[in-house]
């Protein structure tokens, strides 16, 4: 059967990877999370100290870096390891988050997981979202779309998520957090935060989840 590559694009918080993984399962294709990648090499720098102005420190932490996938047989639920440990829970704290659109603007780590994400789609039917999937990674992608919701929103859904995992965090650490990633992935120069050309917006403010993943999965079935 005909497989394609659907690029999920947009800010920080506003459903992406909800919205991918429903996706994916509709059309029985792999999820793969970009921002998880970021994250993971993220946490790898801090626990070497790298030092992210120092190239050389930087191509220690990127030859030493190692980024997999895996499904937790317990909860059919994807999981990130770095160099062979479980790490999922941990890129997700506000100690990661406060540190990653940092890491994500070197040029030299956006050469190397771009490289590998190319790679983990290369065979197609696959669902990826990120920053810069329909505009860098995968600019021949069949279904580019680009969400976008109101901050107020997307904060509360990203307060709710970080609760369910056990850690309370006020909503303005949160909007603050928010604003400043989607500040940095927005004007970095290395591959900025753009909606590409023919990718399709979807605004999730007031949206239904199921009607969201919906629209996208019949918009994937018109292309294959
Ligand atoms: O998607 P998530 O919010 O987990 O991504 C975390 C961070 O990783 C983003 O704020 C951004 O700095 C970076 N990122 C990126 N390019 C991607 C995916 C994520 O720069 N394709």
């Amino acid at each position: 059967m005909n497989k394609i590559v659907i690029a999920i694009d947009g800010h920080s918080g506003c459903g992406k990877s909800s919205t991918a993984k429903s996706v994916a399962k509709a059309l029985g294709y792999t999820y793969i999370d970009s921002g998880a990648m970021y994250r993971a090499a993220t946490l790898h720098f801090l626990n070497n100290h790298t030092v992210l102005t120092n190239p050389k420190d930087v191509k220690k932490g990127l030859d030493t870096l190692d980024i997999s996938f895996q499904v937790n047989p317990n909860n059919q639920k994807q999981e990130t390891y770095l160099n062979g440990l479980n790490v999922e829970e941990e890129i997700r704290t506000m100690r990661v988050s406060d540190y990653v659109s940092e890491v994500s603007k070197i040029k030299e780590v956006r050469q190397e997981l771009v490289a590998q994400q190319q790679k983990l789609g290369s065979k197609k039917g696959v669902v990826m979202d990120g920053r810069d999937i329909g505009t860098v990674v995968f600019p021949d992608a069949e279904l580019k779309i680009f969400m976008t919701a109101a901050i107020q929103i997307r904060a509360e859904r990203r307060q709710k998520e970080i609760l369910e995992k056990g850690e309370l965090i006020e909503l303005d650490k949160i909007i603050n957090n928010l604003q400043e990633r989607d500040r940095i992935d927005s004007s970095r120069a290395e591959s900025p935060l753009i909606k590409a050309e023919d990718a399709i917006e979807i605004d999730t403010s007031y949206l239904d989840f199921e009607n969201q993943v919906e629209q996208i999965v019949s918009l994937a079935k018109e292309r294959l």
